[in-house]
């Protein structure tokens, strides 16, 4: 519910300049909210199970090995396939695939 409200009013623009300027403003761990698992599985679900099914199945060559590496997937698939999505929405699919799938520390 939230996400769509505020899909409508930002502007990609607005958000990024947003993310910058909450980074600036906070201590470099808390830069960005605590990430849901919950909304993790919804967004999954709705934008990405139609390819990588669930549970998540890997569809290229490159395994990932570290937490970065997943997230510049999700990133480069979000981007990809145009989902709009913001950077606490990557964060809680991070979050989600890595406790359902993944069990990477770092
Ligand atoms: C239209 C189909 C499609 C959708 C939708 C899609 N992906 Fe992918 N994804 C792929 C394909 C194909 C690859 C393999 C790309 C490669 O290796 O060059 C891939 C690669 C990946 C990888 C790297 C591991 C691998 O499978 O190679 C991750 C992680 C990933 N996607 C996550 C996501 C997430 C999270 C979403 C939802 C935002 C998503 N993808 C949406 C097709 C899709």
């Amino acid at each position: 519910m939230i996400h769509t409200l505020k899909r409508q009013f930002e502007s990609t623009i607005l958000k990024q300049v947003k993310a910058k300027l909450l980074a600036l403003a906070l201590l470099p761990g808390l830069s960005l909210a605590v990430a849901n698992i919950a909304d993790g599985k919804l967004l999954y679900d709705e934008s990405c199970a139609k390819c990588h099914h669930t549970p998540y199945q890997s569809l290229g060559w490159n395994e990932m090995t570290n937490r970065i590496e997943l997230r510049h997937m999700i990133e480069a698939c979000s981007n990809h396939f145009q989902l709009d999505w913001n950077d606490q929405d990557v964060q809680d699919t991070e979050e989600f695939l890595n406790t359902e799938f993944f069990f990477f520390n770092e």
